[in-house]
């Protein structure tokens, strides 16, 4: 303590006439060099180091705290094969739980808290805390070393004949640029080549939109000023082994504004009655982005906070999507339900190398 008050005063006073004192391994100060290595503060005995008896308790509670983490890990095996799996304690303040978790936890904690305690007072009072400092040396080899090292792989090398032997070391270089290709190879086991599917959704001309929670068919009178739906194209089997997939690009969102409220006249024009259907994979990287602000028409996705107007088009206004959420045109069919009139013209959620 007294050490580092020292040090702290020679740093605080610049005059150059308070220098530290030279110290073990240290330097002394000089008019040109004022910052010379003050070297390390002597060692002060510990208790221990100077008291046999002072050592022996310290040893006796290392000793202790050892002993008690083997107890610990005998009542962890015990309590592991005597407690019943189903067995409910209370234990104040956890309220009710597992005997058996509540022991395992505890004995185990306490092993391995007793190990971690005794090896530090160990450290702490009983080996050696003498500061030592290890002199660094450069760390580039000699010019004679170098040399060395080059006369040797010469020597390597033409023992090992490879400038003579021109079959074998042509061969070994064509073994040598061969194997990587068995890496290559096992590449194919990434799967399929998605080829044009992020290209393609469910929806196609005439696909029945569905309610995502009800199942249902929409018609427009189910679409009301402020609220937003979720759905789906028909014929998507939720039991389907690709159904994950497919609705993973072909999940959309109703949403139906005023009319004059809509900035943007193609989604107007694609929508119907002021009802416009968007993709609701967020463009960033696919969360659904179905938080819905009415007031002002924005959707936000959770995940980055990307905001995309519904009234404009889903334009970024904010965050890190890169493009608007893609809208799929809409009508009504003979029987009053809504339906789309194709796919989407872009691909919808994340960008991909093709798509730009
Ligand atoms: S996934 Fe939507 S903002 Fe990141």
């Amino acid at each position: 303590m007294s050490s580092r008050t020292d040090q702290t005063e020679s740093r605080n006073d610049s005059s150059g006439d308070h220098l530290p004192d030279q110290r073990e391994g240290g330097a002394v100060a000089e008019a040109d060099d004022p910052f010379a290595d003050p070297g390390l503060p002597p060692h002060e005995p510990r208790r221990q180091d100077i008291d046999e008896r002072a050592a022996r308790r310290s040893e006796r509670t290392v000793a202790f705290l050892f002993t008690l983490s083997m107890l610990a890990t005998v009542g962890f095996i015990a309590s592991y094969v005597a407690i019943p799996i189903d067995e409910i304690v209370f234990i104040w303040p956890f309220g009710h739980i597992s005997g058996l978790n509540f022991a395992l936890g505890l004995t185990l904690g306490l092993a391995l808290f007793c190990i971690g305690a005794g090896a530090i007072h160990w450290a702490r009072t009983l080996m050696s805390d003498e500061e030592v400092a290890e002199e660094r040396h450069a760390v580039e080899a000699t010019p004679e070393v170098k040399a060395h090292v080059l006369e040797e792989f010469a020597k390597g090398a033409a023992e090992s004949q490879i400038g003579r032997r021109k079959l074998a070391r042509n061969t070994l270089l064509g073994a040598l640029g061969l194997v990587p290709l068995a890496g290559v190879v096992l590449l194919r086991d990434l799967g399929p080549l998605p080829e044009d599917k992020l290209h393609h959704t469910a929806w196609q001309e005439g696909s029945l939109i569905i309610n995502e929670a009800t199942l249902q068919p929409l018609r427009p009178e189910d679409i009301t000023v402020g609220s937003l739906t979720q759905a789906m194209p028909e014929g998507l089997d939720p039991h389907a082994e690709n159904f994950h997939a497919e609705i993973a690009k072909a999940a959309v969102m109703l949403v139906r504004l005023e009319p004059e409220d809509i900035k943007d006249p193609r989604s107007a024009e694609w929508g119907h009655e002021g009802i416009l259907c968007y993709s609701k994979i967020c463009t960033h990287i696919g969360c659904p982005a179905t938080l819905y602000e009415q007031q002002s028409h924005h959707a936000l996705c959770p995940c980055h906070q990307s905001t995309f107007d519904l009234a404009d088009g889903a334009k970024v206004l904010f965050g890190p999507a890169g493009h608007p959420l893609p809208q799929l045109r809409i009508t009504v069919n003979d029987e009053g339900f809504l339906q789309a009139l194709g796919d989407f013209e872009e691909p919808p959620g994340p960008s991909f190398w093709e798509r730009g």
